[in-house]
This record gives structure tokens, C-alpha cells and sequence, in this order.
């Protein structure tokens, strides 16, 4: 099999991750990086690791004509400049296979759209990164169960799950750039996992309908004076003027195209989760079956005294988005494994070897961009919102939530 390059755009958290996650994947190499922060020690834990050699560029399209595949993981709005200078370099001769995005494919439908038109108008294969459909816990438990679900039925609900104590660069907090607050960050990601979870087996992950939305978003936290001063003095971003949600709910009711059959995936996201760090916690409740992820479960434990906490300098190296040093402390042994990034790898690497697009295309993140501004309409709106009515569709098509303008305190403060 051939190895493909990798060329990445963006050298932060996601970045190194997905380095990390790497080492756990066959036939592919950083090739090639975008200078900017990060990028030299990103370039330098990749030799560690014998994931190639990277080079540094200063430009998009000449880091292009280098690589196979290009993967944007940089902030939500930079996505389409990002876009659009690939398919640049593409029509001047660079001799790309794919590209690839993390989540969310655009701050709007608007946008992500965009990101579909110009991909495909540059004959690229696409990999949309949503890494939860990819992770281990949820795809042996659903094949554990197949064969009841088969007998029984399929799953009816479906409920997920993601929380932490909130992001790690100023850019997440500010809702202008971030696209939205929490719903936009991590509702991608449980609005996603339920509709696979309730996705029968053999079909595609675009099968199930979304045909109702209701949704809630909230500033129960970051809202307080004490807190917002905390991000203002932190990030320099004003939550009295310019505030995001940190906590959202909502219910997508999925339509079974073939049967009829009315489902529901239930999602829960929060920036205010004060407990050990990042939580993904899900279920899938059929007729006489269920699965339950925590991802707070760890087999690996560490105790850490008050003591031998002052030589404690990183707590994030416990668990991502750790709130504490000292204590009991679960720590994964195997994080990017464990959400689902080494597997997304494997497929796009696979996928692209072959030319083919990966399983999750940017038309899915698409989608899911699609479900995810629905939900922020619903809740603007306080309704549940018929998502087969045409006069819905058209204004999703067109809408920017008033948080990701920047006019989010009349809704969240009221
Ligand atoms: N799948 C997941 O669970 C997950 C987790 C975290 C982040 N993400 C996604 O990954 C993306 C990046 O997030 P992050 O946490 O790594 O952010 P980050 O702030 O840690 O890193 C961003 C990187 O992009 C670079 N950058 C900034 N502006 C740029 C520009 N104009 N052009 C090119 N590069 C630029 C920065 O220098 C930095 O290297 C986001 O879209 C986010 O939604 C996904």
C-alpha cells in the first residue's frame, strides 16, 4: 500500500493529537507543516516518533506541492481562506489525492457548503475528522449487538454526551470566530454520535432524516461576574458584550427512511463540567438492548498526594482537559485511540490510498453542520422546528445564529 503524505495546516492541540495518533497508524507521514505556532515542535515530535520528516512553509499552496493530502486543523475561521488556496494550488498543477477538515466544517451551512463546492470543484477526495463515529467503545458495543437488534428492533434513543471545563485558546471562547459556543464545538460531536448510534446496521451514516429539532442554549457559568472577569483577564474575550453558550440540550427526532420509524438522539454539551476533565459519555437504548460509554471509566488510576502535586507542572497529561492535579486522577492509556482518532486515520489513509473518499465526506460534515445550525435556530426560536418544512430548510440554508454575530446577550442573559 502507498504511504501518504500528510500536509498539515494548523499545528495546535488537534495537531498533535493526531501526530500522537499517528504512531499507531501504518503507511502514512507528516510530510509537511504550515509555520505557524506550534509548527517546529510539531515537526520535531514527529522525527521522535518516525512519522517522517516535516518540512516547515510559510505558504499554503507551496506546502500543497509537496504532499498527497492536506488536513485543516486550524480555527473555524480560517477554514475557507485555508479552502480556497488548496484548490488554488490544484489548479495551478499541485497533484493532490484529498483534503482533510476537523470538526465543524463551517461556522454556518453557508460556509460549509463552501467547503463541499470547493473540494469537489478541485476533484478532490474529502475526509471529514468527526472522531467520535470512529471510536472503539461505540462500533464493538453496536456490533456486539446487532444480532438482538435484528431480532428485537432497532435502537429508539440515543443520547450523547461531551464536557469539560471549557476551551484551551481564546478563539473557542469568542463566538464570532468559534462559530457559536458549546453547541457549535461539541454538539457537532453528540448530534453525530446519536444518529450513528441509532443508524441500523449495513446503512450509510447520511440514512437516518433529521425531521425535528428542539434545542436549549445557556451561559449558566461563564455568564457570572466572577468568571467572565476570568475570561477577560485569560483570553481577553468580553462575555458581557460578546457571550457564547456554554451549556446546550436539545432532541433530533430521525426519521427510518424504509420503515417510517420516528427516532431520537438526545445531546448534552457543556464548557462547565468541574470534574476530572473531558467526559464523553453516551447510550443507545433499543427494545430489550443497551450500550453506556464513559469515557471517565479508565482502567488506569494514579494517586497523587498534596505533597508530590507541587512536582506536578502539567495536569493535561493525565486525561485531556484535566482540572486537577492531586488526588485520585483517571488517566487513559491510550486517549487517541480511545476517541476514535487513530481509526479515523486508518480509514482516510486507506480511503485516499486507494483514491477514494474516506467514509465520513465533507458532504456528511456537511450535514452535520446543517443539524447542528438547526438546533441554534430552534433555540433562538424557543419551538421545535419541522425540519421537512421547505420555508425551515431555505432559512437554515441562509442563517447565522445571533451568537455567532456577536448578539448572543439578549438571548443568554434574558
Ligand atoms: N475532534 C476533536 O475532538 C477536536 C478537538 C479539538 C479541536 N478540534 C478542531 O480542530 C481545529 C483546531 O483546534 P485546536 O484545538 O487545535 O486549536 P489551537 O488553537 O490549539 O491550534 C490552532 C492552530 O492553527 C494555527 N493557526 C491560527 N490561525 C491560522 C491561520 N489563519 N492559518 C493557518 N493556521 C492558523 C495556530 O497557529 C495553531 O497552530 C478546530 O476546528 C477545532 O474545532 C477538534
Amino acid at each position: 500500500m502507498k504511504t501518504i503524505k500528510l500536509g498539515f495546516v494548523g499545528s495546535g492541540f488537534i495537531a498533535k493529537f493526531l501526530t500522537t495518533a499517528m504512531i499507531q497508524v501504518r503507511n502514512c507521514e507528516l510530510s509537511a507543516i504550515y509555520k505557524r505556532n506550534g509548527a517546529e515542535e510539531l515537526a520535531s515530535y514527529a522525527k521522535e516518533n518516525g512519522l517522517g520528516d516535516p518540512k516547515l512553509f510559510d505558504s499554503v499552496k507551496e506546502l500543497c506541492n509537496h504532499v498527497d493530502a492536506v488536513a485543516i486543523f486550524s480555527p473555524n475561521f480560517t477554514r475557507l481562506a485555508i479552502m480556497e488556496e488548496i484548490a488554488d494550488a490544484v489548479k495551478e498543477g499541485a497533484e493532490l489525492t484529498g483534503v482533510i477538515c476537523e470538526k465543524p466544517l463551517g461556522r454556518t451551512v453557508a460556509e460549509a457548503r463552501q467547503m463541499v463546492e470547493l473540494a469537489r470543484g478541485a476533484e478532490l477526495k474529502t475526509a471529514f475528522f468527526e472522531n467520535q463515529l470512529h471510536m472503539n467503545v461505540i462500533n464493538n458495543a453496536l456490533d456486539q449487538l446487532r444480532p438482538q437488534q435484528k431480532v428485537m428492533g432497532d435502537f429508539h434513543l440515543a443520547r450523547s454526551t461531551e464536557e469539560h471545563a471549557g476551551p484551551h485558546s481564546a478563539w473557542f471562547w469568542d463566538p464570532v470566530r468559534q462559530g457559536g459556543g458549546v453547541l457549535s464545538d461539541m454538539g457537532c460531536h453528540s448530534i453525530a454520535a446519536c444518529r450513528h448510534i441509532l443508524t441500523p446496521e449495513g446503512k450509510g451514516p447520511s440514512f437516518l432524516q433529521p425531521v425535528a429539532v428542539q434545542a436549549e442554549t445557556s451561559l449558566l457559568k461563564w455568564g457570572q461576574p466572577k468568571y467572565r472577569k476570568q475570561l477577560k483577564d485569560t483570553y481577553g474575550v468580553d462575555y458581557e458584550e460578546t457571550p457564547a453558550e456554554d451549556f446546550s440540550t436539545g432532541i433530533i427526532t430521525f426519521k427510518n427512511p424504509e420503515t417510517g420509524q420516528l427516532v431520537k438522539g438526545q445531546f448534552t454539551d457543556s464548557w462547565m463540567y468541574d470534574k476530572q476533565g473531558l467526559r464523553v459519555a453516551m447510550d443507545g437504548l433499543g427494545p430489550g438492548y443497551a450500550l453506556e460509554v464513559n469515557t471517565l471509566i479508565s482502567p488506569l488510576e494514579i494517586f497523587i498526594g498534596d505533597e508530590a502535586a507541587e512536582g506536578v507542572a502539567d495536569a493535561e497529561k493525565a486525561l485531556e482537559k484535566s482540572t486537577a492535579s492531586r488526588g485520585l486522577l483517571a488517566v487513559h492509556p491510550n486517549e487517541a485511540d480511545l476517541y476514535g482518532y487513530a481509526a479515523e486515520i486508518r480509514d482516510m489513509v486507506q480511503a485516499f490510498s486507494k483514491g477514494e473518499d474516506a467514509k465520513l465526506t465533507f458532504e456528511y460534515g456537511l450535514e452535520i453542520t446543517w443539524m447542528v445550525q438547526a438546533a441554534y435556530m430552534a433555540a433562538e426560536q424557543k419551538k421545535t422546528l419541522d425540519l421537512t418544512d421547505d420555508i425551515v430548510k431555505n432559512e437554515i440554508e441562509k442563517y447565522k445564529s445571533l451568537i455567532a454575530q456577536g448578539k448572543g446577550a439578549d438571548l443568554l442573559y434574558s
